[in-house]
């Protein structure tokens, strides 16, 4: 039977070091903030967004809200951005996504100063990661690369193949599993043929967002498998997007679902308002 990647222990090992660096800040009378923005009340947004105001009041982050009604103008919302960009008590932004459809999201993403944007999707921070230069990193690939990193999962040289190229975790995965000196192939719904790719996978990164879609036919003997997803099955039960039942004889290790990627993407949140507030000199 496989390892078991812990990332309940490891997303709360991560939250643990940046609740000391902060009491370590607040002891100098220095305190960190983030800025939660969401528009509406989309139900799946509301739980994201007040297990993120949690995990602030936890590493002792101030959180400060705004519920903004569906009906907000793209220029209200951007106002308040450009507001909080000029604030220099606020040192991280946070506009939950999916946004209404009146509003642009590709705008919202770039009006969020660079340096406050802890979530790592303006393209000046994806750029960075692209060429390896500094800049925050997408909260669920950088949670993975922490899960590999502390179980002692070495990248160097292997064939990481990773479904999905989402713009939040497909993409900026590759970029680190790259810079890890991994070799990295993505594959996606219009790849010939998926599971001739993903065969040849050392370490496998699943985030397609279809419950069960990867079963033993499509793993390696040994391999790494990383699953991303969060979907119901049909009786209702947490999956992942891998089969967890069926491949976890034949991985080496595996992220369980509940309990392996879900944790890490809000620890590393906590972790880029950190790096934001250290970054900045206001
Ligand atoms: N919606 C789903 N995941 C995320 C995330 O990581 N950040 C933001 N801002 N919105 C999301």
């Amino acid at each position: 039977m496989a390892t078991l990647i812990d990332g309940k222990q490891i997303s709360a090992d991560i939250k643990n070091e940046v609740k000391e660096k902060v009491a370590a800040y607040k002891a100098e009378g220095k305190e960190i903030s983030l800025a939660v923005i969401q528009v509406g009340n989309n139900p799946a947004s509301t739980v994201y967004v007040g297990n993120k105001k949690k995990a602030c009041e936890y590493v002792g982050i101030k959180s400060v809200a705004y519920e903004l009604p569906e009906e907000t103008t793209e220029e209200e919302l951007l106002d308040l951005i450009k507001e909080l960009n000029g604030r220099c008590d606020i040192n991280g932004i946070l506009v939950q996504l999916p946004l209404p459809k009146h509003i642009d999201e590709d705008k919202v993403i770039e009006t969020i100063d660079p340096i406050k944007d802890v979530d790592g999707f303006h393209p000046m921070n994806v750029g960075a990661l692209s060429i390896g230069r500094r800049g925050f990193i997408s909260c669920t690939p950088y949670g993975i690369m922490k899960l590999l990193e502390r179980t002692n999962i070495d990248v160097n040289g292997k064939h990481c193949v990773i479904i999905g190229r989402s713009n939040i975790v497909g993409k900026p995965m590759g970029m680190l599993l790259l810079k890890a000196n991994g070799t990295v192939t993505t594959v996606h719904s219009r790849t010939k043929d998926i599971k001739e790719l993903t065969k040849q996978a050392d370490i496998l990164v699943v985030a397609i967002g279809k419950p069960k879609f990867v079963d033993e036919t499509y793993v390696k003997d040994g391999a790494v498998i990383i699953d991303v997803g969060i979907n119901r099955d049909e009786n209702n039960k947490l999956c992942g997007d891998v089969d967890f039942d069926r491949v976890v004889d034949k991985a080496s290790a595996i992220t369980p679902v509940p309990g392996g990627v879900g944790p890490m993407t809000i620890a590393m949140l906590m972790n880029n308002c950190v790096e934001a507030f250290e970054f900045q000199n206001c």
